[in-house]
C-alpha cells in the first residue's frame, strides 16, 4: 500500500499549553540517523509566516542545509565560533553561576549538551538559518535594529513550535555569528545586504516526551505598570 501523499502531516497529541511550555533545546535527543523530508521543514515556514512582521512585510528568509558537506563546513564555522564563546568566562553557558545547587546542575547538564551539538552539528539532517534582509548597524535609529530582527525571530520560534509538533528537535544557537563573514560565504549570503538571526538544527527526536525546565518565579520578572 502507498502513502496518500493528500494525508495531513501527523502531529503530537499536545495542547497549546504543552507546546509552549515543553519546546526545549534538543541537542542530546537528535536523531542524526533518520532523514528529515523536505515537505516537513516547508510545513514549519509555512508556520513561520504567519508570524508577526514589521509593516507586514514578510521580511524573512530561511536558508536550510540539507547537503552533507555545505552543512560540514556551516557546522566547522560554528565549532570556531562556539571555541571563542567557550573561553567567554561569565558567559559561557557552564561558567554562569546561578547562585543555586539546583539551578546550577541545570545549567551544567546544559552546558554539556551545548557542547554536544558543537561537536555533532553536521550529523542534523538539516540546518536552518533564519535571516533579515537588511542590515541596521552602526549609527541608525534602534528602532530599524528591533524591526528587523523583530520581524525574523518571531517566525524562528514559530518554526521551532511547528517542527515540534510534528516530532522535530530544533536548538536556538548563535555563536557562528562569532564569525559571521565565514558562515555567510559557506552559504553564498551577501553578508552587507542580509542579517542572520538564529541558526538551527533539525532533525526527528529520540523520544517525544520532553517536560518544563526550571524557570524564575513570574513575579519576579513582571513590573506591573511601570519598571
Ligand atoms: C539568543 C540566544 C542564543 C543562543 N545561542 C546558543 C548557542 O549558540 N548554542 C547553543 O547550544 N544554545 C544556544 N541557545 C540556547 C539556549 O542555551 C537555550 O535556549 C536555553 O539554555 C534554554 O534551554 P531549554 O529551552 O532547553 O530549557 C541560545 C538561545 C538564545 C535565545
Amino acid at each position: 500500500m502507498t502513502a496518500d501523499p493528500n494525508a495531513p502531516t501527523p502531529t503530537l497529541p499536545l495542547s497549546a499549553e504543552q507546546l509552549l511550555t515543553t519546546t526545549r533545546a534538543v541537542r542530546k535527543r537528535l536523531d542524526f540517523d533518520r532523514p528529515v523530508p523536505r515537505a516537513l521543514l516547508r510545513e514549519c515556514v509555512e508556520a513561520a509566516l504567519q508570524a508577526p512582521s514589521g509593516s507586514n512585510r514578510w521580511a524573512m528568509q530561511f536558508v536550510i542545509v540539507t547537503d552533507p558537506e555545505r552543512r560540514r563546513a556551516l557546522a566547522d564555522v560554528y565549532r570556531a565560533g562556539y571555541a571563542l564563546y567557550r573561553e567567554m568566562d561569565g558567559v559561557y553557558i557552564g561558567s554562569v553561576d546561578k547562585g543555586d545547587e539546583e539551578l546550577n546542575r541545570q545549567q551544567q547538564r546544559t552546558a554539556r549538551s551545548a557542547d554536544h551539538l558543537a561537536e555533532n552539528m553536521h550529523r542534523a539532517p538539516a540546518l536552518v538559518v533564519a535571516c533579515a534582509p537588511g542590515r541596521a548597524e552602526g549609527d541608525v535609529a534602534p528602532i530599524r535594529k528591533t524591526t528587523l530582527l523583530g520581524s525574523v525571530l518571531p517566525g524562528m520560534w514559530s518554526f521551532m513550535l511547528a517542527a515540534r509538533l510534528r516530532g522535530l528537535g530544533t536548538a536556538w544557537t548563535t555563536v557562528h555569528l562569532f564569525k559571521e563573514q565565514d558562515a555567510a560565504d559557506v552559504l553564498g549570503i551577501p553578508n552587507d545586504a542580509v542579517t542572520m538571526g538564529a541558526l538551527t538544527p533539525v532533525a526527528f527526536t529520540k523520544g517525544t516526551d520532553f517536560r518544563p525546565a526550571l524557570r524564575p518565579d513570574p513575579d519576579s520578572v513582571i513590573h506591573w505598570d511601570r519598571w
